[in-house]
């Protein structure tokens, strides 16, 4: 049986499928190549010396879901094709619920014509909105949204536990990532973002190779011990491994579960920009800038709940996270095409 990985040839899918591919599991992604590049399949092969079945194509195309259902053996899918740029979702809201709502309702009705129930959904902390308690627990009461793209997911989360409620054949498993960097240790597959990267260590990164020239830290008078915003940072490769242990416990039927995936630590920005000066010996220039409009001062989690119902824990510290993400970035100057 095969695991069908939607968004399999971006940043969190293509770590997945590595993870899948060395535990046995036979992956097929389907991807429409939006935000990433088709030679992923090849690092994939090199690094696992396995090929994985890939689809160009779209999840809201009904006939190309059909002929995957069709032609491969799919016994579960891992859903992480979607668009996910928060500043984006803002300009663009129709699009960002177009692809991520209409997409997801139209791969969930593929799956149960297919007769095919058991999802893994990529959910984020960004449904806690500011959150309730710190860390947060899957107890903390889902707040507001400050932007398109974290609605899509709270109310994707909403969707698939009613389908779930109304039919308890399917399994659902809605897995709040933190905040993923890193990439595989092999510095051949790693995070390929478009233009000038919104988020953190990419930016990070992009300075210390020499195609930005400064980071811009976005606040430091936040309620925080250094005044800068703090995050729970996931070695990617601790996330992939997370959902290897979603899909055994899927094997238990577990009807619908929620679980955080994360450190439990947190980390200012000033934090990370020391830890990847320690761990690559690169200076990374910065200057303190306004809040970013939409940020909350403190984000992490406690991850316990995974641990004890899945086995799962991060390994991987914020050292290897650095370190990582720099071999990706000095070895890829310019991502795929590099
Ligand atoms: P990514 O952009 O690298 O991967 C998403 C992939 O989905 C891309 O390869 C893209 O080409 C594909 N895709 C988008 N729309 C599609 C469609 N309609 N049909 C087929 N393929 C489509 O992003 P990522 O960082 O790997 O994130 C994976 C998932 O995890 C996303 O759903 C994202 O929202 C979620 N997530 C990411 C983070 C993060 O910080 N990276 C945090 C929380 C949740
Ligand atoms: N930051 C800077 N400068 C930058 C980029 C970020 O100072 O150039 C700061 C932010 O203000 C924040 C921290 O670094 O304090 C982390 O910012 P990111 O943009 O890397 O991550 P966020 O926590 O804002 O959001 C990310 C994803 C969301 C997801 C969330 C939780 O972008 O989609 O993690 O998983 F929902």
């Amino acid at each position: 049986m095969a695991v069908l990985v939607t968004g399999g040839a971006g940043f969190i899918g293509s770590h997945t499928v590595v993870e899948l591919l060395e535990n046995g599991y036979d992956a097929v992604i389907l991807d429409n190549l939006s935000n990433a590049s088709e030679k992923v399949i090849g690092r994939i092969e090199e690094i696992t010396g396995k090929k994985p079945v890939f689809y160009k194509g779209d999840i809201l195309d009904r006939a190309c879901l059909d002929h995957i259902f069709e032609t491969e053996k799919i016994d579960s899918v891992i859903h992480f094709a979607g668009l996910k740029a928060v500043g984006e979702s803002v300009q663009k809201p129709w699009e960002y619920y177009e692809n991520n709502i209409a997409g997801t309702l139209t791969l969930v009705d593929a799956m149960r014509k297919h007769g095919v129930k058991n999802i893994i959904f990529s959910s984020s902390a960004t449904v806690y909105g500011d959150p309730a308690e710190i860390p947060i627990t899957e107890k903390c009461p889902k707040g507001q949204c400050t932007n398109p793209y974290g609605w899509t997911k709270s109310m994707l989360e909403q969707i698939l536990s009613d389908i779930q409620k109304a039919d308890n054949e399917w399994n659902v498993l809605l897995l709040r990532y933190f905040n993923p960097i890193g990439a595989h240790r092999s510095g051949r597959i790693g995070e390929n973002p478009n233009g000038i990267p919104n988020n953190l260590m990419p930016y990070i990164t992009q300075v210390a190779v020499g195609k930005l020239d400064h980071l811009n830290v976005f606040g430091d008078d936040y309620d925080t011990p250094d005044g800068t915003g703090v995050r729970d940072y996931i070695h990617v490769v601790d996330l992939a491994k997370g959902h290897v242990c979603a899909l055994k416990k899927m094997e238990e039927k577990p009807g619908l579960k929620i679980y955080n995936l994360g450190t439990g630590h947190g980390y200012s920005v000033l934090d990370v920009v020391k830890n990847f000066e320690a761990a690559t010996g690169v200076k990374i220039p910065y200057e303190i800038k306004p809040r970013r409009a939409g940020d909350i001062a403190t984000c992490y989690c406690n991850a316990d709940l995974a641990k004890k119902e899945m086995g799962w824990e991060a390994q991987y510290g914020i050292k290897e996270m650095c370190e990582d993400s720099w071999r990706w970035q000095k070895n890829n100057p310019n991502g795929y095409d590099s």
